[in-house]
C-alpha cells in the first residue's frame, strides 16, 4: 500500500513539477545546408545554383563580399565532420543535399554521377555510426538554370521539382527515413522574390512571393504524395520557420489581434495549407490581401488561390512539422501609410523588440526563451498537435571557443521545449542545433558564428576546432537530461578536450 502511494507520490511530482530529463525516444541532432558548408561550388560536375550566381554577380549584396565557393570545404572534409557528430554522439543529423551537384541543369536527364556518390557516401557513413540522415532536399540552392524560367514564381518548376525528389528517393529512401522538402519556404518566397535580400534577389513584395509560395506549396504536397505512393518507408516533412509574435501589450485588444494576424500570416502562410483541419490559406491572409488588392486598384487578389482540389491535396501532407525557430517579437498594429503593395503592409504589423532581451551578433535574434514553449502551445492548439521536430535552433556570435552566451541560450530555448512537452503535452520528437559549424550565413557571409565547432575562415585548411557548447550538448545528449550547469548560479567550467 505504502509502496503503491509512493509511486503515485512520484508520478504526481513528476507530472506537477516536471524535471529535466527527455523521453528515451527523442532525438537530438544538429543541422547544416549544402551551400553553407560543402564549398566545391564548381567540382567535378556540379552545375551552377542561383547562390553562386547571385554571389559572384553582387558582392555588394554580402556584408563581407564573400561567397560560398569554399565554406566549410565539407565537400572535401565530411569525415572530419563525421567524426564530429561521432563525437557529439547525436541521434541524427540534419544536411541538405544541393539539387545541382546531383542534378547540374536541374532537369533529371543529366544526372552527375560524383554528386550522387558523394551523398550516398554521406549517408552511409552515417548509418553505419548509427546517426539517421535527416535529408533536407530544398535548402534554397535553385539550379541556376530553372531561375531563368522564373524559378519558383513559375509553376511549371514543381514538375521538375518532382522529378529530383523522384531520383533522390529511388537513389536513397532505402536508407533514409526522414526527409524534408521545403526549408523554409517563407524565406525562399518572401526575402528571395518578395524583398530581394536573397538570391535570386526578385524585389515584388505582395506578388511574386505569394505566386512563389503557391507553387512550392503545391510542389511540397505533389512530393509527399508521390512519396506515400511509391515509397511510405520513412517520414516526410516542411520545415517552417517563425519567431514567435507577442502582443506587445497584452491588455490592448488590437496588439493582441496584431500578434495572432502576424502568427497566421507569417507562419500559418505555410503551415494552415498543411496542418489546419479545414486546410487552404488563413482566412484573414485571404481577406487582407483581397482587400488591399482591390483598395490599391487591382482587379481581383494578388494573391493566387487554390482549387478545390489543390487544397485536399495539401491538407494532411506532411507526418511532421520541422520548425525552425530563433526569436520573438513584440507585436503591435501598423497600417504602413503607403500605396506600395507589399506583403510586409499585407500583413499589417510593427515588430519591436525589449531592449531588455539579451543581444546576440545578429540584429535579427534576441535571446526569448519563454517565446519557444509559447509558440509550442500555440501550434498545438491552432493544428491538433502535431509531430514537431524543432530542425533548427542556435545562437550567432563572434566564434571565439569559450561560448558561454551560446550554451545558456541552448539551455534556455531546450529548457522551454521540455517544459512544453511535460506541462502542455506538445508533441515534439527531436530537436536540432544550428549549425554543427561556423559556415557561410547568406547575406551576412561569415561574420556570423552558429557553429558548435569554430572554423578559422583566414586559414584555408579550414580546421575543426570544438567550443564549449560542444561540451554542453554532448553532455545533454550522453544523459538525456539538461545537465546542472544549466541551472541558475551553478558555476561553469568549460571543459574543451577534444580536438
Ligand atoms: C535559417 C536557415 O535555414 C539557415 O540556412 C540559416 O543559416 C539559419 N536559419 C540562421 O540564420
Amino acid at each position: 500500500m505504502i509502496l503503491l502511494f509512493l509511486a503515485f507520490f512520484s508520478l504526481f511530482l513528476q507530472t506537477t513539477l516536471g524535471n529535466n530529463v527527455f523521453p528515451d525516444d527523442f532525438l537530438f541532432g544538429v543541422s547544416t545546408s549544402a551551400y553553407q558548408i560543402e564549398g566545391g561550388w564548381n567540382a567535378n560536375g556540379k552545375g551552377e545554383s542561383i547562390w553562386d550566381v547571385f554571389s559572384h554577380n553582387n558582392p555588394d549584396k554580402i556584408i563581407d563580399n564573400s561567397t560560398g565557393d569554399v565554406a566549410a570545404d565539407s565537400y572535401h572534409q565530411f569525415r572530419e565532420d563525421l567524426a564530429n557528430l561521432i563525437y557529439l554522439g547525436v541521434h541524427f543529423y540534419r544536411f541538405s543535399i544541393s539539387w545541382p551537384r546531383v542534378l547540374p541543369t536541374g532537369f533529371i536527364n543529366h544526372v552527375n554521377p560524383d554528386g550522387v556518390k558523394y551523398y550516398s557516401d554521406i549517408i552511409d557513413q552515417l548509418l553505419s555510426n548509427k546517426i539517421e540522415p535527416m535529408v533536407t532536399m530544398y535548402n534554397w540552392d535553385l539550379p541556376a538554370m530553372l531561375q531563368e524560367l522564373g524559378g519558383w514564381t513559375n509553376p511549371n518548376i514543381g514538375s521538375y521539382f518532382v522529378d529530383y525528389a523522384d531520383f533522390l528517393f529511388s537513389k536513397f529512401s532505402h536508407k533514409v527515413k526522414y526527409w524534408i522538402t521545403f526549408n523554409e519556404p517563407g524565406e525562399i518566397c518572401e526575402t528571395g522574390y518578395g524583398l530581394g535580400l536573397n538570391a535570386p534577389g526578385i524585389n515584388m513584395s505582395g506578388i511574386a512571393d505569394y505566386l512563389c509560395g503557391k507553387t512550392v506549396l503545391l510542389s511540397h504536397s505533389k512530393v509527399y504524395r508521390l512519396y506515400k505512393s511509391k515509397y511510405n518507408n520513412g517520414k516526410l516533412g516542411i520545415s517552417i520557420s517563425t519567431p514567435w509574435y507577442e502582443p506587445k501589450n497584452k491588455n490592448v485588444k488590437a496588439d493582441v489581434k496584431a500578434a495572432e494576424r502576424a502568427m497566421q500570416m507569417e507562419f500559418g502562410w505555410w503551415a494552415h495549407p498543411i496542418f489546419s483541419r479545414h486546410g487552404d490559406y488563413p482566412d484573414i491572409m485571404k481577406d487582407r490581401i483581397k482587400n488591399l488588392s482591390l483598395a490599391n486598384n487591382f482587379t481581383g487578389t494578388r494573391l493566387p488561390y487554390f482549387s478545390k482540389d489543390e487544397i485536399k491535396r495539401i491538407r494532411g501532407s506532411a507526418d511532421f512539422l520541422g520548425l525552425n525557430h530563433y526569436t520573438t517579437y513584440l507585436v503591435s498594429p501598423n497600417d504602413y501609410n503607403t500605396n506600395l503593395t507589399s506583403h510586409v503592409k499585407d500583413v499589417g504589423v510593427k515588430k519591436e523588440i525589449d531592449p531588455k532581451w539579451p543581444a546576440s551578433k545578429a540584429r535579427w535574434l534576441k535571446v526569448v526563451p519563454w517565446g519557444l514553449e509559447k509558440l509550442l502551445i500555440w501550434i498545438k492548439n491552432e493544428y491538433n498537435n502535431p509531430c514537431i521536430y524543432i530542425t533548427e535552433n542556435g545562437y550567432p556570435d563572434d566564434g571565439g571557443l569559450l561560448d558561454m552566451d551560446r550554451v545558456r541560450y541552448l539551455a534556455g530555448y531546450i529548457k522551454s521545449m521540455l517544459k512544453a512537452m511535460q506541462e502542455s503535452q506538445v508533441n515534439v520528437k527531436g530537436y536540432a542545433v544550428w549549425s554543427l559549424m561556423d559556415n557561410w550565413e547568406w547575406i551576412d557571409g561569415f561574420t556570423l558564428k552558429f557553429g558548435l565547432y569554430q572554423i578559422d575562415y583566414d586559414d584555408c585548411a579550414r580546421i575543426r576546432k570544438p567550443k564549449s557548447s560542444v561540451n554542453f550538448y554532448r553532455d545533454l545528449i550522453h544523459v538525456m537530461e539538461i545537465p546542472a550547469i544549466c541551472f541558475e548560479g551553478a558555476p561553469v567550467i568549460p571543459k574543451i578536450e577534444h580536438i
